[in-house]
């Protein structure tokens, strides 16, 4: 016992370090896997939560939180006036969170046992700039490396990798380690240890329509060389979806918007992705490189006891054919190795929803009820595909 105490003596003082987490606790362990769900909550100001199943929270963090001494600069973009909690992410075995909060990208420790250094911010990325002020989404890469969605509909967006060290000074406008292009609107990031890649989920031209041609959801891989620490663009791993598909059915005939990608998720111990565009699911098999089913197939064979969470999601698409399309705007949802699952679906012609809904053993039930959420996750490494 006194050796345990002493190993962690230092983090008295050096609050900072990586090292100053303290070791789980067996009653941790103990713990019923899959029980911990991570949430954003917009408002003033935006929550980040970390709850379990029935949505009681046992951590939580909103920018009041904040105590260390920030550079002004990423103050001000901590305490702006946006209400964004995008994204949310299991990082470093659970010790940290990352999260597109407020007008930053940022990462903070998750050290609920050790307040000194609990919620410590480790890096920022402010957003308030014409590159990354829609960035909907980052995944951490191996090296402590962190890779951005800028989410915008430009040529030139896509994705930027930062060093995100805690061992680094934080800055607003940390310098940008690589700047790959070409992917628009990526709504989703996920890294893949076994084939050593980042997926991404986007669309292969401005999903606004801005284009002169439609916008085709689309998957694409970049392998990572880890001698060189960096990703590449490789034409083999670009899947698009067979379809460009219209969102007027939701948003009314004449709208400029294609439908765009919006999770893309790992299915727990198999190579599959399941990805969500405006209208409906999709499962994508990285082995054969095909997407294998579409809408009602997914639920089916992957999402039993998934619901349509209103009434009102139907109406005419551009040609006045009435449609069904109860599985539209799936903002996020994540299975768990135990088949239970998680999403957020947002009202219809809304952007965020008032609930995460969960569905256990086939049987739907509402958590974070009133919440204004986009996005809720498991806060667990996924079978298959640990983080880095
Ligand atoms: C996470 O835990 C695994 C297994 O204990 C370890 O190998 C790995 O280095 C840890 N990663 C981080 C980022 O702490
Ligand atoms: C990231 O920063 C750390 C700490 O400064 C440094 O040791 C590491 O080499 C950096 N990584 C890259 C790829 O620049
Ligand atoms: C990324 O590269 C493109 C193409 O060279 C360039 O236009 C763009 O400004 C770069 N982005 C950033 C944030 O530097
Ligand atoms: C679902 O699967 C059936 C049987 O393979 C197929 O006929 C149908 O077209 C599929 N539906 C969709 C929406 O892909």
């Amino acid at each position: 016992m006194l050796a345990g105490f002493l190993a962690w003596f230092p983090c008295l003082f050096e609050s900072f370090a990586d090292y100053c987490i303290p070791p789980i606790q067996p009653q941790e362990r103990l713990r019923r896997p899959w029980q911990d769900i991570i949430t954003g909550v917009y408002g003033h100001p935006p929550l980040l939560k970390i709850h379990d199943r029935d949505g009681a929270v046992s951590w939580s963090f909103h920018r009041d939180d904040v105590t260390q001494s920030l550079p002004d600069d990423v103050h001000t973009c901590l305490f702006a006036n946006s209400n964004d909690a995008t994204e949310v992410k299991y990082m470093n075995n659970g010790t940290s969170v990352g999260a597109v909060y407020s007008d930053l990208i940022l990462v903070m420790n998750h050290t609920p046992r050790n307040a000194a250094t609990d919620k410590l911010i480790t890096f920022a990325l402010c957003r308030r700039n014409d590159v990354l002020w829609n960035a909907h989404t980052l995944e951490p890469l191996p090296g402590n490396l962190i890779a951005v969605g800028t989410t915008g509909q430009r040529a030139w967006d896509g994705i930027l990798v930062y060093n995100a060290s805690a061992a680094n000074n934080l800055l607003a406008n940390p310098p940008i380690l690589q700047n790959i292009t070409g992917l628009r609107a990526i709504h989703g990031l996920i890294w893949d240890e076994q084939g050593q890649m980042l997926w991404a989920a986007g669309t292969d031209a401005a999903a606004d329509g801005s284009d002169p041609v439609p916008a085709y959801g689309t998957i694409v891989g970049y392998p990572w060389d880890s001698s060189t620490g960096l990703l590449s663009k490789d034409d083999r791993y670009v899947y698009k979806l067979p379809e460009a598909y219209t969102i007027e059915t939701e948003w009314g005939k004449g709208y400029s918007w294609w439908a765009g990608l919006h999770d893309l998720v790992p299915i727990p111990g198999q190579r599959k992705f399941l990805v969500s565009e405006d209208r409906g699911l999709h499962a994508f098999d990285i082995e054969s490189g095909q997407f294998t089913e579409h809408y009602e197939n997914v639920t089916n064979k992957y999402l039993q006891g998934f619901e349509v969470t209103t009434d009102d999601r139907h109406g005419h698409d551009g040609d006045g054919k009435w449609e069904e399309l109860p599985q539209s705007d799936l903002k996020s949802f994540n299975v768990a190795p135990d088949g239970s699952f998680i999403y957020v679906q947002s009202l219809w012609t809304k952007f965020r929803g008032f609930h995460t809904s969960l569905v256990v053993h086939g049987q739907r039930r509402k958590i974070n009820i009133g919440d204004e959420i986009y996005r809720s996750r498991w806060f667990g490494n996924l079978d298959g595909w640990p983080k880095p």
